[in-house]
Parts: structure tokens; sequence; C-alpha cells
């Protein structure tokens, strides 16, 4: 109950401070409710999505799938629940926003491949099978906002079922992924998806994390390879295994972030794919070239594991950003991720 009234309390104040949907809304104060990061401050300019663009409604998955096609700018309403009966293949210039509380996307994930500047938020997609959630393939400025990402942990599924929930490869590039809610999932979110492609990969793969909510996950929160990963201000909440894996000579920054519950690692740059991650490959878990990795400002561990075999030269992000002071991270991230706060 008081919860309940806690979380209401909450969403009032952010209501009151935050305009709908603009993207540029004020902030709270002590974390930055607009864009922030990479898919900001980049060297081919802030992510836009369909800004300008004409404003449409959809409610079928077959009005989505041809809202998002082209590349002219468009910002796309989602309304209730949309199954869509493919991925949605998304083109240049594409502002996806989910209306209220319940705007919750079904069967079939999203992703952005080959085109650019693209802006996802306020929606629940869930259960996708064969294919992550979001896929981002060679694709730039992308910022993935307040939504919820939701299958299920359990060894009867176990780790293949479901694939990622953020996946992004490819040389992908200047990518936000705040305040989401991102839960109950074995293999979160990977960047760089193969040791082999480091001539495609290395020098890109510039992704922020800021202010998500990750509980009940398995692995990947996330894993890298041949890029950078500012990842600031998360919460982690009984991510079993290993949250922060760097390897094959990627780049971690990492600041400010909280873990709680039952987590065994919570940063590695050992580069020993575990076996829980791909327990298909070997049992013995795959060998990799180690990554880097780099403290910003305090993290509380909770008691989860810390192994850092190399640091690296990430010692700080070349934008501003507001990092939330590390005792308010529990209870801001918790209030602030996920949908209907936006
Ligand atoms: C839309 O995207 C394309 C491809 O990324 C780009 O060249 C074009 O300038 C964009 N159009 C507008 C109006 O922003
Ligand atoms: C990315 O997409 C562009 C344009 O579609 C293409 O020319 C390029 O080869 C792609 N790069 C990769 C790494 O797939
Ligand atoms: C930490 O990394 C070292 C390699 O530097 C490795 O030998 C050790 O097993 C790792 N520890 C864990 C818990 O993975």
């Amino acid at each position: 109950m008081r919860l309940i009234i806690t979380l209401l309390l909450a969403k009032g104040i952010f209501l009151a401070t935050a305009s709908p949907l603009s993207g540029v809304a004020p902030t709270f104060g002590l974390a930055s409710w607009g864009l922030e990061g990479y898919a900001k401050d980049n060297p081919i300019g802030p992510t836009t999505g369909g800004e300008g663009g004409e404003e449409v409604y959809v409610s079928t998955g077959k009005d989505l799938l041809e809202a998002v096609k082209d590349d002219e700018p468009r910002v796309i309403y989602v309304r209730g629940t949309v199954e869509l009966p493919e991925r949605a293949k998304v083109g240049s210039n594409k502002s996806i926003l989910g209306v209220g509380w319940d705007a919750h996307i079904k069967k079939n994930g999203i992703t952005v491949d080959g085109t650019n500047n693209v802006v996802i938020r306020n929606l629940k997609i869930s259960y996708i099978e064969g294919g992550d959630c979001i896929a981002l393939n060679n694709a730039t400025r992308v910022w993935i906002d307040h939504n919820e990402f939701e299958s299920e942990l359990s060894l009867e599924v176990g780790p293949d079922t479901y694939d990622g929930q953020v996946d992004i490869s490819r040389a992908a590039d200047w990518i936000t992924v705040s305040w989401n809610y991102l839960h109950d999932h074995w293999k979160s979110s990977l960047v760089g998806n193969d040791d082999k492609l480091r001539d495609v990969d290395f020098g890109h793969l510039h992704i922020t994390y800021h202010h998500n909510h990750w509980r009940r996950s398995g692995t990947r929160g996330p894993a890298g390879r041949f890029g950078h990963q500012h990842v600031y201000n998360n919460l982690y909440e009984d991510f079993l295994y290993q949250a922060i894996h760097s390897r094959s000579d990627n780049q971690v920054l990492v600041e400010g972030n909280v873990f709680r519950g039952d987590t065994r690692e919570a940063l590695s740059t050992y580069g020993l794919v575990i076996p829980e991650d791909s327990p298909n490959t070997c049992t013995c878990g795959d060998e990799e070239l180690d990554g880097f990795a780099n403290l910003g400002a305090r993290n509380d561990w909770g008691g989860a594991g810390v192994n850092i075999t190399q640091e690296g030269d990430f010692y700080e992000a070349e934008y501003k950003y507001k990092l939330t002071p590390l005792w308010l991270v529990k209870p801001i991230v918790r209030l602030g991720a996920g949908v209907g706060r936006i």
C-alpha cells in the first residue's frame, strides 16, 4: 500500500515536471529525463527521430509495419496491444511512441538495420520468440527509452528460447538506452555479436546505458565487444550470473550503479564467456580476449564480484550528464524506469 502511494506520488511529480513525449522535458533535478549520452552528443548530431514529420496513430500490426518502413520523418503513436505479423523493419527518421500505460508489442520484435535516427519510447515488448525484442544492426543515432522488456527466466525455458532484449551489432553507433525496465529474461543486451567481427565493429558501438532497471536477469547487462559503453546509475536486482561484461578489447566506464539481491558477478573484463551465457557452445565456456573497464563515481556492488583484469583509457565520458547520487539510485530508478512514466 505504502509502495503504491509512493509510486503515485512520484508519478505525479514526474508528470508535473515532464511534458508528455516531448523528449526535451525538464528533469527531475537529480537525473535527466530527456535525451542524454551518445545518442545526443556525438559527431553526427542529436537523435531527433520523426520530429517535425507527420503524426499517425496505429493500433494494428499491419499499420505499424506500414508506418515505419520508409525514410520520411514520422511520429508513430502506438495504442494498445499490437501483434506484429513479422518483425518491424524501421526506416530512418522515426519516433515510435507508446500511448499511456498499455502500448504493448507482441509476437515479433523491432529491427533497425542500416537506417538512422530512431526513437523508441514507452512500449512494452514481451515474450518475443526467435529474435530480439529490439535489434539494432548497423544503425546510428537511436534512443531506446522508458520501455519494458519481459520474458521468462527459468532453467526449464533456458537461455535460448528468447533472444536478446536490446541487441546492438554490426558497427551500430551513437545509441542511448535509458530508463528501461528489463526483467525476467536470460540474455539481456549484447553489444557486438561475434568476436570474429573485429574489422566491422572496432571503433563503433558507442552506447550509453543509464537509469535502467534490471531485475531477475541472467547475463549481458550489457556484454560488449570492440566498442565503448558508458554504464551509469543503473539498478540491478537479482542479476543472477554476470551483469556487465567487457571482452574482446571492449571498453566500459562503469559508475554510480547499484546491485542488490543475488548477483554472482557485477562486472568482469575476463574474456571467458561463462557457460551460463552460452551453455550450448561448450560446457567450459568460450575464451576470448579480455576487455577493459574503468570505474568513475563509486558503485555499490552489494556483495557481487568484480573482476577487472585490465584498465582501459575510457576514464570519462566526453559529454555532460546528470549523475544521480548513489543513495538515490534505487528509489529513483524504481520509480522512473519502465512504461507509463512519460
Ligand atoms: C531521413 O533519413 C535519411 C537517411 O538516414 C536522411 O538522408 C534524410 O536526410 C532524413 N530526412 C529528414 C527530412 O530528416
Ligand atoms: C551498413 O549499411 C550501409 C547502408 O545501407 C551499407 O553500405 C554498409 O555496408 C553497412 N555496413 C555494415 C557493417 O553492415
Ligand atoms: C578473473 O580473471 C582471471 C584472469 O585474469 C581468471 O583467472 C579468474 O578465474 C577470474 N575470476 C572469475 C571469478 O571469473
